[in-house]
């Protein structure tokens, strides 16, 4: 291993430079102006895993936006990894938040800065580095490893579901491997083990065929931002509890023994509101931050719109008024059954003034796996080799649908190690990877690999 992590820490600075051309692509996946920059995100992609050395790189054409698939299966005997990233990022407004432009990646205070640093290109870079690695020094991997790239993650995965399942045979494998969630602080390594899952949702309102004046009407038209308003107040109740009836039923309820856990890991709420710019915390009673954000369920308002929100004042009574709404799921609420639920619910608490129109937009089931298992026992000591620190386990509040597929459909555990920070400002202005952490996650990449081989697997 000494000559592999020699070789990483020589090029060091050249990978930082290499990161940035693949950061220059703007693969937005949500704006159709932007597919041409996805494909051509998908084929730099595919020709970098030409360049370091992985075998039968093509993409797989999917009703949406292509899968990156690569090989390198000289390692009989061996384990196999399933190495899952995606290659679109999300859209980058307000871009006049930004300190540097989003595509032109900047490095200043040890961040390397650009959309997609840590969510998900710089992380999934990590790996192909780590690989590159192993495959100029040795000629060849510890492992067998299949990658596949989505292009479509940050749009809800809506066509991967069907890709793993038509190629199931050929994604044989023994663990799934991930780097796109954050490490739980600064210096705080960690591998993460459970997900959210979600439900998205848009709610049309309409009250009226057409904009009325507020004069003339008001008083005896129901106003559909005014209904709107409060039928999202009666979605959760002041102690943060979402009020649609059957929304807990599911819920797996935390052991104490992950309370105990969790009530370890190094958190300070009063630098979490100061971090953030949180006056005071809200959320269900009798839940600490962790606990309400890793492992109970809620329900957000993503978006309003309604009426008239520009210079000056206008009076008018508003035709329609909508709301963008998604709903975070934990074990083993089921993503359509809670829609289904929710939209009842809505139903029965709307008014008759208005018509109500649904649009499910995706979802993803939760996910949660043991710890116990020798492939994260394998990643806890790579880990420690690459960061000189032991990491801590975690859940996360936020989603990646397709890990619930890995274990339904492939029968597959996932590893989630991610190097990103709870500050690395995914989907906002000023995204960042902390350039250390993304040299310890190739050198724990590296690591890894190494660790795994050594994994007892069936053959
Ligand atoms: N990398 C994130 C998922 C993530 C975020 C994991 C925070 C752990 C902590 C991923 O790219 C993402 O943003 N997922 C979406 C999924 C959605 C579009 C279906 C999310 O969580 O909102
Ligand atoms: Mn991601
Ligand atoms: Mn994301």
């Amino acid at each position: 291993m000494n000559n592999v992590i020699d070789f990483i820490n020589v090029h060091r600075d050249h990978y930082l430079e290499e990161l940035k051309a693949l950061l220059a692509i703007p693969s937005i996946s949500a704006l159709a102006e932007h597919a041409n920059d996805v494909k051509r995100c998908a084929d730099w992609c595919a020709d970098e895993m030409r360049r370091i050395g992985m075998q039968n790189v093509r993409l797989i054409p999917t009703p949406g936006n292509p899968v990156v698939y690569g090989d390198w299966l000289g390692a009989p005997g061996a384990p196999t990894m399933l190495f899952y990233g995606h290659y679109d990022v999300q859209p980058v407004d307000p871009l006049n938040l930004w300190e540097t432009p989003p595509f032109e990646a900047t490095i200043r205070d040890g961040e390397i800065y650009a959309r997609g640093a840590a969510d998900d290109k710089g992380q999934v870079f990590m790996h192909f580095k780590a690989i590159e690695a192993h495959l100029k020094q040795n000629g060849k991997l510890p492992i067998n490893i299949k990658i596949i790239l989505e292009g479509e993650e940050e749009v809800g995965s809506v066509n991967l579901d069907n890709f793993i399942i038509a190629n199931k045979s050929d994604l044989k494998a023994d663990v799934v491997v991930i780097s796109d969630s954050p490490m739980f602080a600064r210096g705080v390594p960690s591998i993460c083990y459970g997900l959210r899952g979600l439900v998205y949702t848009q709610v049309d309102l309409r009250g009226s065929s057409t904009d009325l004046h507020s004069g003339s009407f008001g008083g005896a038209v129901a106003n559909p931002a005014f209904v709107l308003s409060q039928m999202i107040a009666q979605m959760k109740d002041r102690g943060g509890h979402v009020k649609v009836p059957g929304f807990y039923d599911d819920v797996v309820p935390l052991t104490q023994e992950e309370r105990d856990a969790w009530a370890t890991l190094p958190f300070s709420e009063k630098q979490y509101r100061k971090d953030f710019g949180v006056p005071r915390l809200h959320g269900e009673t009798d839940y600490t931050t962790l606990e309400r954000t890793w492992a109970r369920p809620t329900l957000e308002v993503n978006g309003l719109l309604s009426g008239f929100t520009g210079e000056g004042a206008k009076t008018v009574l508003p035709a329609v008024a909508m709301a963008k709404i998604s709903m975070r799921l934990v074990p083993n609420q089921d993503p359509e059954k809670i829609a289904k639920l929710f939209e009842d619910y809505v139903r029965k608490i709307a008014p008759k003034t208005v018509e109500l129109k649904f649009t499910n937009m995706h979802g993803g089931k939760p996910w949660m796996t043991s710890f116990d298992n020798p492939f994260v026992q394998a990643a806890s000591r790579a880990i420690e080799k690459g960061f000189n620190k032991t990491p801590v386990l975690t859940r996360e509040g936020g989603s990646i649908p397709v890990v619930s597929t890995f274990q339904e459909v492939l029968g597959l555990p996932s590893v989630l190690f991610g190097v990103g920070l709870p500050d690395e400002n995914a989907h906002a202005p000023n995204e960042k990877l902390d350039v250390g952490n993304f040299h310890g996650g190739i050198i724990s990449a590296a690591y890894f690999y190494d660790e795994l081989s050594r994994v007892a697997v069936h053959a």
